[in-house]
């Protein structure tokens, strides 16, 4: 069995991150996202990856490598274009060629892996297999609606009125029946080749589509509050560790990381808490569910339930800052010039929440 994993697409809702970066390398607990879906792969025994790339080619070609860090081939396939996910199954058809794969969505995250799931289809060995997950707002998802024997009846795309609340989960696995549904569809009123028309034709055509309830969470983190979550899910299956240096004057609270040659220095950190390398937080308060980035300088302030990425600085800020995503080289600090005001310079699309 091969692995596609798709890692193109535009990320407008992750905007203004997604300007200058894939929402992929996005990192959650700090590893980007799309590492985790390479190891759930390589986990469930899967050798031969092809990754779905579009714009941001550049920079996950360069993170990710051709596989040797995790020792399987890794290949990558552009798409040049965004068209939808039947159409980034199309595009890899030279790549999986007769074999069976499983198609996983570059920024979902599931608590369980894969490694069931792929069993299951090996043993089953359907044309296609899809995992459900019952949400409270399924007009955001893919939606089935299965029959009484649990059989898939019918999909549907983010329906207006959804027939029920079982969500399509961002891993699929195919044989090659779905390249002769994917070039039979047409692009739906978005202008997209949509994977759930794919596996509804194939379901037309008279070939098995089973279903499977997926164990445990899944997350789509396609918007900031997901990725937060994504986050809190994470950071709540990882053990304390501190490597770098925390000093007398500081304390450590719960399960909280501290990374090689990073510093903790009179400051308060209460886990679950990740910090990586090579960062210093001074005089800060730092509370549950914040994962700060490799070089980021925090210094007297307050911060809880955040993502920071690398070689941010934050300083002396009043109140606390929460739920927030912070890009890379970012500053926030408490700045002096008179008269006394909020001066901001900010990419495009980006969000402010003033309290
Ligand atoms: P989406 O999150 O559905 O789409 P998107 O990345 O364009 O984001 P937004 O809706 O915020 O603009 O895509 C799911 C995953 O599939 C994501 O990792 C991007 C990838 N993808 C492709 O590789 N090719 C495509 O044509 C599309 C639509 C998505």
């Amino acid at each position: 069995m091969k692995g596609l994993i798709l890692s193109g697409g535009k990320g407008t809702r992750l905007r203004p991150l997604t300007y200058t970066s894939a929402k992929q390398l996005i990192p959650v607990a700090n590893k980007p996202i799309l590492f985790y879906g390479i190891e759930f792969m390589r986990d469930a025994g899967i050798s031969e990856i092809g990754i779905i790339v579009g714009d941001t080619r550049a920079e996950i070609m360069e993170r990710v490598g051709d596989g040797s860090l995790w020792g399987i081939d890794i290949e990558y396939i552009h798409q040049a274009e965004p068209l939808g996910l039947a159409h980034a199954v199309l595009t890899a058809e030279k790549f999986i060629g007769d074999d069976e794969f499983t198609m996983y969505l570059g920024d979902n995250l599931l608590r369980a892996g894969i490694t069931s799931i792929v069993n299951e289809f090996k043993k089953i060995k359907p044309h296609c297999m899809i995992l459900l997950t019952p949400v409270s707002n399924p007009s955001q998802f893919g939606v089935a609606e299965l029959n009484d024997d649990g059989s898939v009846k019918k999909l549907v795309e983010k329906p207006a009125e959804p027939k029920s609340n079982l969500a399509l989960v961002g891993v699929y696995l195919f044989n090659k029946k779905i390249f002769e549904a994917s070039r039979k569809i047409k692009p739906s009123f978005r202008g997209e080749l949509e994977i759930t028309d794919a596996i509804q034709q194939l379901s037309d055509d008279g070939h098995n589509v089973h279903s499977s309830i997926v164990e445990g969470w899944w997350k789509d983190t396609g918007k900031l509050d997901d990725m937060l979550e994504a986050n809190r899910l994470v950071l709540d299956t990882l053990e304390k560790k501190i490597e770098g240096r925390v000093d007398e004057a500081s304390k450590i609270e719960g399960r909280v990381i501290v990374g090689p040659n990073s510093r903790v220095i009179n400051s308060s950190i209460r886990g679950p808490v990740i910090i990586g390398r090579n960062a210093v937080i001074e005089n800060a308060f730092v509370g549950p569910y914040t994962s700060i980035a490799d070089k980021c300088h925090i210094s007297d302030c307050e911060l809880e339930h955040s993502i920071i990425l690398e070689e941010s600085i934050i300083r002396d800020i009043p109140g606390r800052l929460t739920d927030s995503l912070i890009g890379r080289k970012a500053i926030i600090e408490k700045c002096d010039i008179k008269p006394q005001a909020t001066r901001v310079m900010l990419g495009d699309s980006s969000w402010v929440g003033l309290g």
